[in-house]
């Protein structure tokens, strides 16, 4: 039998309805959450990227803050365009899109976010608090999108096993502490381990998040499993070009119980968490901003 298709975007839209809602009590309650998004040269699929945030940005009835800087800009152009945000009070989450140029060293830019504003859940400070169970930290929002996904399926993941492929700070990393919280037994395989199909075999959740089209083959999955595919890939198909993820879809489809698709699947969530972490950080700093006006 065909495996449940998790339908991204509907659950992303019904994400994003309730960040709205949020949105318009602190619109009531005379404040509005700001978004500022900074995007460093020319690449085509970040340009896409961005215009799509801003655009959700507003949609959902917040304020957003698009910051172009050309491929030329030094990391000193851009440290000091992230200082400014930091400082500014209508800003409340900043993200920088990545990949930035190779000039320019990402780890310092990331590092110097303010970790109140980090609505990438990126910075070292709120990867800590991940890693150590603090749940008072900004979580990355592509692994929220998948842990979200993989529970509209299965809301008790206690005990099952959970293969995780890719070891990004992006994803396999945040993802797999995410799971870990959610009582998973984690293995977590990359570019350096050996017989990866069949540590894929023995997963009852599977996360592909390599970016590498298809690797994952129906012939990896255990029958029954739950397949998130974060992958989105570009790839040449009979003359014209389409996407794919990290999972030949066809084939995983007949195996699975449920399945994300490319698109459709990860990619709204990601969106959709983006704008949930900014309301968060905005509702979170107004309390902290709050308890220093009380103490002075
Ligand atoms: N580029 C691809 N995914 C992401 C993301 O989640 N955050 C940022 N900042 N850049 C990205």
């Amino acid at each position: 039998m065909a495996a449940i298709l998790i339908d991204g975007k509907r659950i992303a839209n019904r994400l994003t309805e309730q960040v709205a809602v949020g949105v318009a009590d602190a619109a009531r309650a005379g404040w509005m959450p700001g978004l500022a998004v900074v995007l460093v040269g020319d690449d085509p699929a970040s340009h896409v990227y961005v215009r799509s945030k801003g655009k959700q940005t507003v949609a959902a009835g917040m304020r957003s803050f698009v910051h172009h800087l050309p491929s030329d800009a030094s990391e000193v152009d851009l440290l000091n365009t992230v200082d400014r945000l930091n400082r500014d009070p209508a800003v409340d989450g900043i993200l920088v899109q990545l990949p930035l140029p190779r000039h320019i060293d990402g780890g310092k830019i990331l590092a110097t976010i303010d970790p109140s504003k980090d609505v990438d859940g990126f910075h070292a400070v709120n990867a800590g608090r991940l890693a150590t169970g603090d749940k008072s930290g900004l979580v990355p929002c592509t692994p929220l999108g998948c842990i979200h996904l993989i529970k509209s399926v299965r809301q008790d993941l206690s005990g099952a096993h959970a293969v995780v492929l890719g070891r990004s700070n992006i994803v396999g990393k945040p993802v797999a502490q995410l799971l870990l919280r959610e009582n998973c037994t984690i293995t977590v395989a990359h570019s350096h381990s050996r017989n990866v199909d069949s540590i894929c075999r023995g997963a009852d959740v599977l996360i592909a998040a390599v970016g590498q089209p298809e690797v994952v083959r129906g012939s990896w999955i255990r029958p029954g499993a739950i397949v998130v595919d974060v992958g989105i890939n570009r790839i040449a198909d009979k003359g014209a070009s389409r996407l794919a993820g990290d999972v030949a879809f066809a084939e995983a489809r007949e195996i699975a119980s449920a399945i994300t698709p490319v698109p459709g699947g990860v990619g709204p969530m990601t969106i959709a968490y983006l704008l949930h972490n900014t309301l968060r950080a905005a509702q979170l700093r107004r309390v902290s901003r709050g308890a220093h006006t009380s103490l002075s």
